[in-house]
């Protein structure tokens, strides 16, 4: 696991952007448009932004073809709601960047079909031949996508119940926690843990405790995001404050300081 601690949110931001740039144009030149794993929440926002601002100054690469799988999705909200996650990462990332909605996949909250939805969910990340850069966010009780403490390491994509703290954690999209849907489907630490490389983004002291646990604590379910550390693969991008609390963080420092120009994220 690489961990890199940056100054800012925005660098973090400026670093991510970077690899996901890279991968998008060594999947255009290949001619096998990139597979992309996107996160929602407030974290990789000032990623997707720096990505979009990129391409509308004619500094980015090509999108054509580009395949987007989200994390997750919100389980009971009327169709078409605004904080679904899928009409989230349209309205925030893949319509200004040009990936048309049909390249936009979520798992599928229908009702009538959700027993199926984990499967479906599975398959079609398959059939698009997995996901190449899979970005990801912290919860502040060290979830990975809405895997709560307690998941599976190995699960895959299913129906989850959200704890009191992450629907208090997302009350501020809902108005208030009671707002906030008790289920989501998620991909599970399987899934993400078949992407081909982690890329996970941390800012702010709210994530310090949580990072650090993920990062140096023991690998285990109390803390989902703990299992980066299972994955040949993964880059955790960090700014100071969510930093704060890693015991290695001079190590750290010292290894990116010191890492050859050659060798990317
Ligand atoms: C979002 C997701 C969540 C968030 C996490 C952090 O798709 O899967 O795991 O990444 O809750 O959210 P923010 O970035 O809002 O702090």
């Amino acid at each position: 696991m690489e961990v890199v601690v940056l100054d800012t949110p925005a660098e973090v931001a400026s670093l991510a952007a970077d690899t996901i740039e890279d991968v998008v144009r060594s999947g255009a030149s290949a001619g096998t448009p990139a597979v992309l794993g996107l996160a929602t929440g407030s974290t990789p926002l000032a990623t997707y932004d720096e990505l979009i601002r990129r391409a509308r100054d004619g500094r980015g690469p090509s999108y054509d073809g580009v395949e987007t799988f989200n994390l997750d999705e919100y389980v009971g909200l009327p169709d078409g709601h605004e904080q679904s996650y899928l009409a989230t990462i349209r309205r925030e990332f893949t319509d200004a960047i040009g990936i048309p909605p049909e390249r936009v996949h979520g798992p599928d909250p229908t009702a009538e079909t959700l027993p199926t939805a984990g499967e479906r969910y599975e398959a079609a990340i398959v059939a698009a031949g997995g996901i190449e850069v899979q970005i990801l966010g912290i919860g502040s009780d060290g979830h990975l996508a809405f895997n709560e403490p307690g998941s599976s390491l190995a699960s895959l994509t299913r129906i989850k119940t959200l704890t009191a703290t992450t629907r208090k954690d997302n009350a501020r999209f809902f108005g208030s926690p009671d707002a906030v849907p008790r289920h989501v489907l998620t991909q599970g630490l399987g899934t993400i843990t078949r992407a081909g490389h982690l890329l996970m983004l941390a800012t702010g002291e709210g994530k310090a405790e949580a990072v650090a646990a993920a990062v140096e604590g023991p690998v285990s379910a109390t803390c989902p995001a703990s299992v980066l550390q299972l994955h040949p693969h993964v880059s955790v991008l960090l700014d100071e404050a969510a930093a704060s609390r890693l015991v290695r963080l001079d190590y750290y420092r010292e290894v990116y300081a010191g890492k050859p120009d050659w060798q990317g994220l």
